[in-house]
């Protein structure tokens, strides 16, 4: 198994290009199931969870092309996929692959909504919580789909088509709403998506689906109207970039210190974030080609922070706030509103001297003169990704383990951070 090992006290300088969005990218793919026509994705990153719905697609009979790489293209320019649903073999996603990646069990809406039928395995808890589907179930259910729950399958039928309905989401799911207008474009009359997410991948996918053929309005705010179309086709969309990537390395420079270029990415994707770091004392500015992140000499001010639903600070930047907050002149405070008990990275940061105390959903995080090297490993991606930040800053050697948790979501982390004067190395075995 790889393991990344990082040399702490570089700062970093230079400039990161931004992939494209995981989060994004995989609706996107999934998205190829409502049309028999193809889709080409292009700005697609090269990353494991990419790597796996492939083949999930693929067991459903869906045609993958990866397109070569153009004149003057590099490593830096995301990947184009050929993405063809022409003949769908299969509407059973079984549970050796559900399990591994849970998006993939939003493969249910697309495959009812143009095929009549799914079985879907339920994907179980993972290593940031429950994490339930009961609303992505209750909402085809509204959507017309007849469902039973048949030896830890989801089993959805609607063999005269789904139909409009309006849906009313007592919790905002980013799942729910991919699964809602991927599922009411195909269905009979208008959808109406009181308390939709409003995550920008929401609109990147709303966006592609329209190129399809779809009616979609109001995507990136609280209510979303999907009139249902008879078909959709092909079309070509590119991956908005990936606002986790892009807030992980500002974090990182914010902890290492030093002066980066993000290139490729918007300040709009997560300006709630943007914001927290500036309240650190790091400079942040919008540049025609991306974000510069700055930090030069001065300390870290400790901030208090509650995550929540896009526009609000994501949860998928919790761990690394709370890992650069570690070396911050005072206490820090970070609340986690989404997911009860993502937290697995704190006992980890402890092991490098971090001192973070828990209290139910609080995490209360006393900045410390220094962090000291040791070997270390998490269970989810962001969690992996919050120990390279702290090991930047960390004296002498830290080894982090299981960097699968990391080819899952960061695209060539290691080499962009060496890039930029980083002290990094992947070992491989
Ligand atoms: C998406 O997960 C992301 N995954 C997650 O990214 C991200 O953390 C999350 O949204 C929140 O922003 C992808 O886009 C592939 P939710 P999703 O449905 O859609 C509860 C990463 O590191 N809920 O918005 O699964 C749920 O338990 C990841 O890239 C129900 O109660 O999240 C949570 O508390 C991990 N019932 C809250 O809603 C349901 O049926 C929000 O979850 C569905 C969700």
């Amino acid at each position: 198994m790889d393991r990344i090992r990082i040399v702490g006290g570089h700062a970093l300088n230079g400039t990161i290009p931004i992939s494209g969005a995981k989060n994004a990218t995989l609706p996107l793919m999934i998205a190829s199931l409502l049309t028999e026509q193809t889709l080409i994705l292009d700005n697609v990153p090269r990353l494991a969870d990419v790597s796996l719905l492939q083949r999930i697609l693929g067991n459903h009979g869906v045609d993958i092309m990866v397109g070569g790489k153009r004149p003057g293209e590099t490593v830096d320019h995301g990947q184009t996929l050929h993405i063809s649903a022409a003949n769908i073999v299969d509407t059973t996603a079984p549970y050796e692959l559900v399990s591994k990646m849970r998006a993939s069990f939003w493969v249910l809406a697309p495959l009812v909504a143009r095929m009549g039928e799914a079985r879907v395995s339920m994907p179980g808890g993972c290593a940031i919580g429950t994490r339930p589907v009961d609303l992505l179930i209750m909402a085809m259910a509204r959507l017309g789909a007849d469902i039973e729950i048949d030896s830890g399958y989801v089993v959805a039928r609607a063999p005269h088509g789904l139909r409009g309905a309006e849906i009313v989401f007592p919790k905002v799911t980013v799942g729910g709403t991919h699964t809602v207008i991927m599922a009411a474009s195909l269905a009979n009359g208008t959808t109406l998506i009181e308390n939709a997410a409003r995550e920008p991948e929401i609109v990147d996918v709303a966006d592609c689906l329209n190129k399809m053929g779809a009616r979609i309005s109001g995507a990136g705010t609280r209510r979303i109207v999907v009139e249902g179309v008879a078909k959709l086709n092909g079309a070509r969309h590119a991956v908005l970039p990936d606002r986790i990537e892009t807030g992980t390395y500002a974090m990182a420079v914010a902890m290492a210190g030093g002066d980066i270029l993000l290139q490729n990415t918007r300040p709009q994707l997560l300006q709630a974030a943007l914001d927290v770091l500036t309240r650190t004392g790091v400079a942040v500015t919008a540049t025609n080609q991306g974000i510069r992140i700055a930090r030069n000499g001065g300390g870290l001010a400790p901030v208090e922070v509650t995550t929540a639903p896009f526009p609000d600070f994501p949860t998928d930047l919790q761990a690394q706030l709370m890992a650069l907050m570690t070396r911050a002149d005072g206490t820090s405070h970070i609340v986690e509103t989404v997911f009860e008990n993502r937290f697995m990275h704190v006992q980890e940061l402890a092991r490098l001297g971090a001192r973070i105390q828990l209290d139910g959903e609080k995490a209360t995080i006393e900045g410390v003169e220094r962090l000291k090297g040791a070997p270390v490993m998490a269970t989810d991606l962001r969690a992996s990704v919050s120990l390279v930040i702290a090991a930047l800053a960390a004296e002498g050697e830290t080894i982090v383990n299981r960097v699968y948790h990391l080819d899952r979501g960061f695209e060539r982390l290691e080499e962009k951070l060496g890039r930029c004067g980083a002290a990094i190395e992947r070992l491989s075995g």
